[in-house]
């Protein structure tokens, strides 16, 4: 059977194709730039602007649309970054002003599109709204833009709900008041250096307002708004039995997702007008400006709501991340991702990888695949390496041709692994300490790029100096080793950008194909894209192509027959092209 006319096979349509010229964000690659592991221009181990403005040129060769830069904001970097002290300032360690506009220019340069990251939930405990809270009295204005109660128990020595923060411990840090009593407490999500705002205060709204033309007029095209999903709290503050991850109610397995008791602290009704706002902002200025927001909802179709016609423009989506290495879950959160953002018109997101997750190459080399642990440590079960990676370039093909906007995370286009033996006494992320070591917690994901084989720290800064240690093999996941090796992983994601652009996958339509002979539904994924068909094989079979398939790309060598067939092999992806009809 001539693979091609897809003869004996059936189809279900299940997105179609974006409208002539789509907006940017529809169907853009990003790539997410972590800036103190990027690359360090001043030498002192701490990846900066600078760094990243000398290197951009690499990231258009690579093919990516745009960037995604996390934090780099005045901050103490109790949670790198992600404690924001001055919204409107260049931390010194990453570097001025004056270096964002140059980074921002240069971009503009190489036709690059730049999102930058937006932290409403929580700022720093410097910020100087916090510093003036902690000064004044109960019930005052300064403490109203924070989430400050009165403790329970006779003299209010119990926090006011039993919340617990994400990354371990309670949410709830009692304060010494200004004439050395014990006072009040105030809510922290996260870390006790990051209190909650209270985004019932019209004051913060205007202030946010505010910092988004900050940067708008900066010229960025965008913001990556974090934890965008837990700015409202629910005001009766009720305990809440959850444990508080950052989906509500999501460890409870036994009750369905969509069915579990809403957490008063996620997902609240109330966030949707600060979004609708913010939209309205962002319509004031030229050039499809674009937010993104990250939203770990319980569902896909609550995510949906984020990216509603009068709010965000993209959501991560994180169902997709989360989900196991199997066919039909794949198959199944796919179909549930495009047909949920169709019925709001937004486009759907892809990701595998970022900054709060085990790196996919170490992921699906674990037993159990899926969203991983919080980080793994030298005396856990390692992952298998090559299983890992294998997967890895695979999912990279079968996310890469899909509709809709994909996500990448700096070191991904490397095949970069997770650093699994980090020593515990250089650990930074604050889920390890508040969880007493439990949790690894995020740093293995963190660890400054390889860029040069030979060189000191991989190249990373010109000391060699680096702020976490990498590990000795890296050096063949360096750039200048990959570069124009054919085979390597970045070889692959530069012919998968490049064929995505041709084929326009990223605008295009996906049709599910069943019946192809030797690919069992629950064993190997098949959909059509336009003129691409796209097989990646799950199961634990080799699939023999029919002689003559034309193959665009594949994400593992396909000769393995012998007889000149091409054999797709477990956990080989292939980007096969359809006669033109
Ligand atoms: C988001 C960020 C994460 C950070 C947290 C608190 O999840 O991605 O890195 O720790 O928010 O700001």
């Amino acid at each position: 059977m001539p693979l091609g006319t897809l003869d004996e096979t059936t189809s279900t349509l299940i997105h179609s194709p974006a409208g002539p010229d789509p907006e940017w964000w529809r169907t853009a690659v990003i790539y997410q730039i972590y800036p103190r592991s990027f690359a360090d221009a001043d030498g002192d181990g701490i990846g900066d602007l600078p760094g990243i403005t000398a290197r951009l040129h690499h990231l258009a060769e690579l093919g990516v649309d745009a960037i995604w830069l996390s934090p780099f904001y005045t901050s103490p970097q109790h949670d790198a970054g992600y404690d924001v002290a001055d919204y409107r300032q260049v931390d010194p360690r990453f570097g001025t002003l004056a270096d964002a506009d140059a980074l921002l220019a240069r971009a503009r340069e190489l036709g690059l599109r730049v999102i930058v990251d937006l932290v409403p939930n929580h700022t720093s405990d410097e910020h100087e709204w916090f510093q003036a809270a902690l000064a004044a009295a109960p019930g005052s204005a300064e403490r109203n833009r924070y989430i400050f109660r009165d403790g329970r128990g006779e003299s209010g020595e119990e926090p006011p709900t039993n919340w617990e923060s994400v990354f371990g411990g309670r949410a709830w840090t009692r304060i010494t008041e200004p004439d050395g009593t014990l006072g009040q407490w105030y809510l922290h999500l996260f870390d006790s250096h990051q209190p909650d705002l209270n985004w019932e205060n019209e004051e913060v709204r205007a202030e946010f307002d505010d910092v988004l033309r900050f940067w708008l007029d900066r010229g960025v095209d965008g913001f990556r708004v974090d934890v965008a999903h837990g700015l409202i709290k629910d005001q009766e503050f009720p305990d809440w039995g959850g444990h508080t991850t950052m989906v509500g109610g999501q460890d409870d397995d036994s009750v369905e997702a969509g069915d579990r008791p809403q957490a008063p602290m996620w997902d609240q009704p109330g966030v949707h007008e600060v979004y609708r706002r913010w939209h309205r902002v962002l319509a004031d200025y030229d050039g499809d400006r674009a937010l993104v927001a990250e939203a770990w909802t319980d569902t896909p179709e609550a995510l949906a709501r984020y990216v509603r016609p009068d709010e965000m423009h993209q959501a991560f989506n994180f169902d997709f991340l989360c989900t196991r290495w199997d066919a039909s879950e794949l198959r199944a959160s796919i179909t549930r991702g495009l047909t949920t953002s169709d019925e709001v018109g937004a486009p759907t997101t892809w990701v595998m990888s970022n900054h709060d997750v085990v790196r996919a190459s170490s992921r699906l080399g674990l037993a159990e695949t899926g969203k991983g642990p919080n980080g793994i440590g030298a005396e856990d079960t390692q992952p298998d390496a090559a299983l890992g990676l294998r997967r890895a370039s695979a999912a990279a093909l079968l996310m890469l041709a899909l509709p809709g906007s994909a996500y990448l995370y700096q070191g991904e286009e490397l095949g970069l692994p997770e650093h699994t033996a980090l020593p515990d006494q250089l650990r930074q992320d604050p889920a390890f300490f508040r969880t007493e070591g439990a949790e690894k917690g995020r740093d293995g994901c963190r660890v400054p790029l390889p860029w040069e084989a030979d060189a000191p720290g991989f190249g990373f800064s010109p000391t060699g100096t680096t702020w976490l240690p990498q590990p000795e093999d890296w050096a063949s996941f360096a750039r200048d080793a990959q570069m124009d090796q054919p085979g390597s992983t970045l070889e692959l994601y530069r012919a998968a950008l490049r064929l995505r652009a041709e084929w326009e996958l990223g605008a295009g339509s996906l049709a599910w194909v069943d019946g192809l002979p030797g690919a069992a539904r629950d064993s190997v994924l098949a959909f059509q894209n336009g003129s691409v068909l796209v097989l990646v094989n799950l199961g634990e079979q080799d699939l023999r192509l029919p002689e003559g398939t034309e193959v665009l790309l594949a994400s593992a060598d396909l000769s393995g027959s012998g007889d000149g067939a091409a054999v797709l092999a477990p956990d080989v992806t292939a980007w096969v092209q359809l006669p033109q009809v």
